[in-house]
């Protein structure tokens, strides 16, 4: 869904925020510090319950403040969700109703988010990319999740018995959980890439035209070899270590860009115009399968992509239906000429005004 109004309060710089959005496009425009990324960082909380900002909650209350506070109403014209946190506590509410569980927000709003960083989806570790795939497929199979949290908790138990060096028996007890889980999270992951690459492929054509872009799925463990079979033969080395070394915990996805991995082949910019495709892709099939909507926040668009990309870009983005945030320094970097109306927002010194 996306915001019909937004309420920020000590959230960063941001003391006093009350804004209602357009349904479309928003523009957040003002000079560095002024607040724009701690915007984005509130909604992305409202989904995440976390920052995309490697930063600790407590550095998201304000300064010399107790709590932050962000409350919303969806444009489902039914849905308000309050959320506090303190320095101990955090407190969700739905229409009133306490929830204990963040990934009713995500079910209720659905986020993704490109940001100065975001090529670290391509060039950096692999749990950037899990987490990648797992959004998209906690957003179309409700089971992931279940499946998900059963192969964690089995995953723990193990590794609980690896590191107090349990004889065999004891150690292997939970890898009929393990196996019976890590199957049906590769049965759905690769689903959903099968699904996506569809996607990727059409929109290569115009953002990638000269090249071949493939996603290989890496499951956590050699391809020659059941995992049954690898959990058994590996164990004494589980053992040594005290953790579990293999399974879809450890799942990649391999990048390729014309046959070499796009991490090392292919220029920062080109890997910043890459991510954005495959988040494109992901809010493409996301529209396909989901009556709801879902918002895209863009932080520092001009920096992130040259004049001619931005272009084709923001075509793209205007035929989606989704709700879009989008920040930048100055408002004539931002070609709003594919949207029948939109909104800007001026930010400064934490302060947000409608224009
Ligand atoms: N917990 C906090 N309390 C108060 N202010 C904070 C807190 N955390 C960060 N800030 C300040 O908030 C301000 C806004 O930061 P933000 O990253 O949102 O700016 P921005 O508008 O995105 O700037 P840029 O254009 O440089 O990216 C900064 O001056 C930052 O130091
Ligand atoms: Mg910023």
């Amino acid at each position: 869904m996306g915001l019909s109004s937004l309420e920020i309060i000590t959230f960063r710089n941001l003391h006093s925020v009350n804004i209602k959005p357009n349904a479309e496009l928003n523009l957040l425009i003002g000079e560095n510090a002024a607040g724009k990324t701690s915007f984005l960082e509130a909604i992305f909380y409202l989904s995440y319950g976390r920052s995309f900002r490697y930063s600790q909650t407590k550095h998201l209350i304000s300064h010399d403040e107790e709590y932050f506070r962000l409350i919303c109403n969806l444009d489902d014209n039914k849905t308000r969700i309050g959320l506090e946190k303190s320095y101990k506590n955090q407190l969700i509410r739905v229409n009133k109703q306490a929830v204990s569980r963040i990934s009713e927000l995500s079910t209720l709003l659905p986020v993704l988010i490109l940001h100065p960083d975001s090529h670290q989806l391509i060039s950096s570790g692999p749990e950037n990319r899990r987490q990648f795939m797992d959004w998209g497929v906690f957003h179309v199979e409700h089971q992931f999740i279940i499946s998900w949290k059963k192969y964690k908790k089995a995953l723990s138990q193990r590794n609980a018995s690896l590191r107090m060096k349990q004889d065999d028996k004891l150690c292997s007890l939970w890898d009929i959980e393990l196996i019976e889980h890590a199957s049906i999270i590769e049965k759905y992951r690769l689903k959903y890439l099968d699904d996506i690459k569809i996607i990727i492929n059409d929109l290569s054509k115009e953002l990638f035209p000269d090249h071949k872009i493939e996603l290989i799925y890496k499951k956590g463990w050699p391809d020659d070899i059941e995992y049954k079979d690898h959990l058994k033969s590996n164990l004494y080395k589980d053992k040594e270590k005290g953790y579990t070394q293999s399974g879809p915990h450890r799942a990649d996805i391999k990048i390729n860009v014309n046959g070499y991995p796009a991490q090392s082949s292919i220029s920062r910019g080109q890997q910043k115009k890459l991510v954005t495709l495959l988040k494109i892709a992901q809010l493409t099939l996301f529209s396909k399968i989901s009556e709801r909507r879902c918002i895209l926040l863009f932080d520092d668009l001009p920096a992130e992509l040259d004049r001619d990309n931005q272009d084709k870009i923001m075509s793209i983005l205007s035929k989606l239906n989704i709700q879009l945030f989008i920040t930048a320094i100055e408002l004539n970097q931002i070609n709003t000429g594919y949207w029948q109306n939109h909104k800007v927002f001026h930010v400064e010194h934490g302060v947000i005004s409608g224009i």
